[in-house]
């Protein structure tokens, strides 16, 4: 229900944040959403395995896009970033963050007041908006937001779903007024950045154009679940299934001039789908399946710390032999 004053209340909110500062992440914030595969866990032992000096980078299958901030937070980069996903409720959520975070902060501000935190009355909004085409872009981000907010962990990156409601997410916490803040600092990590709603082979065509001195990170689906994480459920619905074989050339094609890391599964298909590149095998623990599982990162170029690296990461070299 709107109140007679709402419109003047807003414009006292939006006066009252855009008078105050841009919050300071802490370290272990590492991405506006929460995202199935999301590589938050791993940023910190990623970027240790960056080559030197990079110029423009690039991010197929960006996702919630932890690699992304976390290297914009320590300045890995001096030229433009490009985030590019399949998903379009996650770019139109990224789109708006990054052009009107001041709206969207005053937006999910005014939600978070009317309904407190979590709870079913602002997932059901949310999930209305989301299935309204008379939603505006704004309207559909701060409802993305906290539709990621307050469903399930593996719901996030596929449908927009009633069902997906999970009370173990939906809590104050999850939807503070302190994490609506922090998307402000997110919004202005992303100033600047090109992203689009694209298939991961249109950016690796961007980057291949590049050339020297730009680098691509890509975090596929993986090959054991394939599209599974990502795609409808709707049995009716045709699902393009992620195909690995064309994502191995893909990658085969990228090389050469450009820097590359894939971050994938460790099964023996998968590993056969990069066996031309170096790899790395560890082990990682999955929230989701709360059991541990091998995962491998697969790199073409010599990382800036090298030595010192290789052995503090704990990673199993095992590269093909050209590659050792
Ligand atoms: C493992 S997730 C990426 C997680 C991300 N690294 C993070 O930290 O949150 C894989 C992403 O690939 C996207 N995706 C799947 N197939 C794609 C395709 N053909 N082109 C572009 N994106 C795709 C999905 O929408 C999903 O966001």
């Amino acid at each position: 229900m709107q109140t007679r004053n709402q419109p003047q209340q807003t414009v006292i909110r939006q006066m009252l944040l855009s008078s105050s500062q841009v919050p300071t992440l802490p370290l272990n914030v590492k991405a506006p959403l929460k995202w199935s595969g999301g590589k938050a866990a791993l940023v910190n032992d990623l970027v240790l395995m960056l080559p030197d000096k990079i110029k423009n980078t690039y991010f197929p299958c960006c996702g919630a896009g932890s690699m992304f901030f976390e290297m914009k937070r320590r300045d890995l980069f001096s030229g433009k970033a490009f985030l590019t996903d399949k998903n379009d409720n996650l770019v139109n959520f990224f789109r708006v963050l990054r052009d009107h975070p001041w709206e969207l902060v005053s937006m999910l501000d005014l939600r978070h007041a009317r309904y407190g935190g979590g709870g079913r009355a602002i997932f059901d909004l949310a999930v209305d908006e989301l299935h309204s085409d008379q939603s505006t872009d704004l309207q559909r981000a701060a409802s993305f937001w906290i539709y990621n907010k307050t469903a399930s962990f593996s719901a996030v990156s596929k449908e927009i779903r009633r069902n997906a409601y999970s009370d173990v997410f939906a809590t104050e916490k999850d939807i503070s007024r302190q994490a609506i803040r922090y998307l402000l600092t997110f919004g202005k990590m992303l100033e600047g950045t090109v992203i689009e709603n694209e298939c991961y082979t249109q950016t690796f065509r961007r980057a291949l154009l590049d050339g020297t001195n730009s680098f691509t990170f890509i975090d596929p689906p993986y090959f054991e679940v394939g599209d599974g994480l990502y795609e409808p459920e709707d049995k009716e619905k045709p699902k393009d299934g992620f195909d690995f074989a064309k994502f191995s050339r893909a990658c085969e094609r990228l090389l050469g001039e450009h820097n590359l890391m894939v971050t994938l599964d460790a099964n023996e298909s998968s590993l056969e789908k990069l066996n031309f590149m170096k790899q790395y095998r560890h082990s990682v623990f999955y929230r989701g399946t709360k059991k541990y599982e091998d995962e491998q990162v697969a790199i073409n170029y010599l990382p800036k710390f090298w030595e010192a690296t290789t052995g503090m990461l704990n990673w199993e070299d095992i590269s093909p032999d050209w590659a050792a």
